[in-house]
């Protein structure tokens, strides 16, 4: 299928501020979207996410909320103080619908808001083990989450590569999917498994794709990024 080019959005997986700042900065022009986790932001909270954000990047905030309705709705209030406010932030759909109906209502259509279905970890086994149907498999119940978090009014999910083409086909064309597990061709699968290059998961619909470590590992993350963005586009 025809797709528009994918957004790259790159993980600044530190937990210093002042080094993802920097990269940041080093990557304005070269990417499109800027990603602050847990370990950053648990480590510099507030501070470091302004560091990042002065670079003028639109920040995806991904802290993945799970907890009752209220507490994620006020969670995501909080998070919508910050300044800039996050261009992104992120529930897991495991919290259920009242839980994702809570969190659409927090963020008002003021951020994109996109839920987690399963996280990628989890094999077939680990599903059985935390009680899910053994008769279903990891992709059906991808399925049933991405459909339900659209049902929640959500913007979108997290998704493997693999799952694109499904995740397309249940919650069509608008549905924002963002996808990490990006490898460029020839380069250092690391831990990820269910990989794929930067313009197979465009091909499936990636709308915005995670790459961490191939960008930011490498020796000159700018020229990573360039190369990453010409292999979209040519
Ligand atoms: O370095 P790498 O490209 O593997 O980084 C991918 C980023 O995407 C990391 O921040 C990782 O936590 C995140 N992520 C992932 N798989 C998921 C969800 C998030 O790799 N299923």
């Amino acid at each position: 299928m025809a797709h528009t080019r994918s957004r790259i959005c790159v993980a600044l997986d530190t937990q210093d501020a002042m080094q993802a700042a920097e990269l940041a900065r080093r990557l304005a022009g070269a990417v499109d979207l800027v990603k602050v986790g847990m370990e950053l932001f648990y480590a510099t909270g507030e501070h470091g996410y302004r560091k990042v954000a002065e670079a003028g990047i639109p920040v995806f905030l991904d802290l993945k909320l799970h907890d009752i309705p209220n507490t994620v709705a006020q969670g995501l209030r909080s998070l919508m103080r910050l300044d800039p406010a996050p261009a992104i932030v992120n529930v897991h759909a495991t919290g259920g619908p009242a839980m994702m109906h809570a969190a659409a209502e927090a963020v008002e259509g003021r951020t994109k808001l996109i839920a987690v279905t399963l996280l990628t970890s989890l094999g077939e086994e680990d599903a059985a083990a935390i009680g899910l149907d053994a008769a279903l498999g990891t992709d059906d119940h991808v399925a049933n989450l991405a459909e339900l978090a659209r049902a929640c009014g959500l913007d979108g999910v997290v998704c493997s590569p693999r799952d694109l083409e499904m995740v397309r086909r249940v919650c069509g064309p608008d549905f924002l999917t963002v996808v990490p597990g990006i490898r460029p061709a020839g380069s250092d699968t690391a831990d990820q498994k269910r990989i794929a290059t930067p313009r197979a998961a465009q091909e499936a619909g990636a709308d915005i794709l995670v790459i961490g470590r191939p960008i930011t590992q490498a020796e000159d993350p700018v020229a990573a990024a360039a190369e990453i963005a010409r292999s979209l586009t040519g």
